[in-house]
């Protein structure tokens, strides 16, 4: 696998921080628990688009593109890395903003991500719930095309078989990491969504031949479902990879019991997740994914999914900038 012959552009702090989290570990009296810091990856406060914007940006430049393209969730990590990317390069950003949750309160709507898209220039347009947005970003880039620009789109996570690149890349960082730390990795474990990053890491995983399984929990779609997403994106990022053929469904496994009521609705166990981790570890995780992720982490390991004595690493995909979106669920003491 020789990843050097995909062009990229440098946009994030790696390798990013393999940690250990003991006081966690400790109070889940097992397994043992190691965090990725891919939260760290320095654009506009990181998370896992960074990675696959390196790819898809240097794509995007290779076209000759003057302006990018993006859709995603009102409080879209994907979008507000983008629109950082998009700055950083000298690239127009027009972002569209899909109301999945239909919450209608001003930090939802203008504060976290929101905020930070218009801070970096980014042009936000909204969208209702439901809206096809693949068309929303072809007929914008069609108007866009006719005023002279040339226009880049990136789907919704930046999840195809460029975007995922960044993710075979992470599987590599993370295996050669463990190398060096004498570290050996029994689990990997993440919040998926668009297919991308679950993608890019078990096409990776697969590629070394490390046998190491990844578990993504899902944050929106049902388990065959994403499983099928996930899959077939494994199998175009292989082929894109010169590798055919070398991903198999019984690498690809999703657990979707944590979604809640939906996408981006807080669940209880999110909130008692994300307050454990930030009491426990100091370490911010969000209420979309990464909060989620671990509620089925912790879930799991209650219920004796891992051996005490294994490691298991959680990939922080990042987004706690969302947390500014969401001030009203974790019901903290007025002071
Ligand atoms: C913080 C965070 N974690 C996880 C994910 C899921 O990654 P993917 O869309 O590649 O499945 C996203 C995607 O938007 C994200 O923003």
């Amino acid at each position: 696998m020789n990843l050097a012959r995909f062009a990229r552009v440098r946009l994030g702090h790696m390798p990013t921080p393999l940690e250990p989290m003991d006081n966690l570990s400790r109070h889940l009296g097992g397994p043992r628990l190691w965090i990725k810091r891919d939260d760290c990856t320095g654009l506009s406060s990181g998370g896992n688009k960074t990675r696959k914007l390196e790819f898809l940006m240097a794509d995007a430049l290779g076209r000759k593109a003057d302006v990018v393209i993006t859709q995603g969730a009102t409080q879209s990590n994907h979008a507000r890395q983008t629109a950082a990317a998009a700055a950083k390069l000298g690239l127009e950003c027009h972002i569209l903003l899909e109301d999945r949750t239909g919450f209608s309160d001003a930090a939802y709507n203008q504060s976290g991500n929101v905020l930070l898209d218009k801070l970096h220039g980014a042009t936000v347009h909204r969208r209702p719930g439901g809206a096809d947005m693949q068309a929303e970003m072809e007929s914008m880039a069609a108007e866009l095309r006719a005023a002279g620009k040339t226009p880049y789109v990136i789907p919704g996570g930046g999840s195809n078989p460029v975007g995922a690149l960044g993710y075979v890349n992470a599987a590599l960082e993370l295996v050669n990491q463990a190398a060096e730390m004498g570290l050996r990795i029994d689990h990997v474990v993440h919040a998926t969504g668009s297919a991308g990053t679950q993608a890019g890491l078990v096409t990776g995983l697969v590629a070394l031949n490390t046998g190491i399984p990844v578990l993504g929990i899902g944050v929106r779609a049902p388990k065959e479902k994403q499983e099928a997403n996930v899959l077939a994106l494994c199998q175009r990022t292989a082929e894109h990879l010169g590798l055919p053929g070398i991903v198999k469904a019984e690498h690809v496994v999703a657990n979707c019991d944590y979604v809640g009521q939906g996408y981006g609705i807080p669940t209880q166990g999110m909130v008692d997740a994300l307050k454990l981790v930030a009491e426990r570890e100091g370490i911010l995780l969000d209420p979309v994914y990464s909060g989620k992720g671990m509620a089925g982490l912790i879930d799991l390991i209650r219920k004796g999914r891992f051996g005490k004595d294994e490691n298991v690493v959680f990939i922080h995909t990042g987004g706690s900038v969302g947390l500014f979106g969401y001030p009203e669920a974790f019901d903290l003491p007025k002071d």
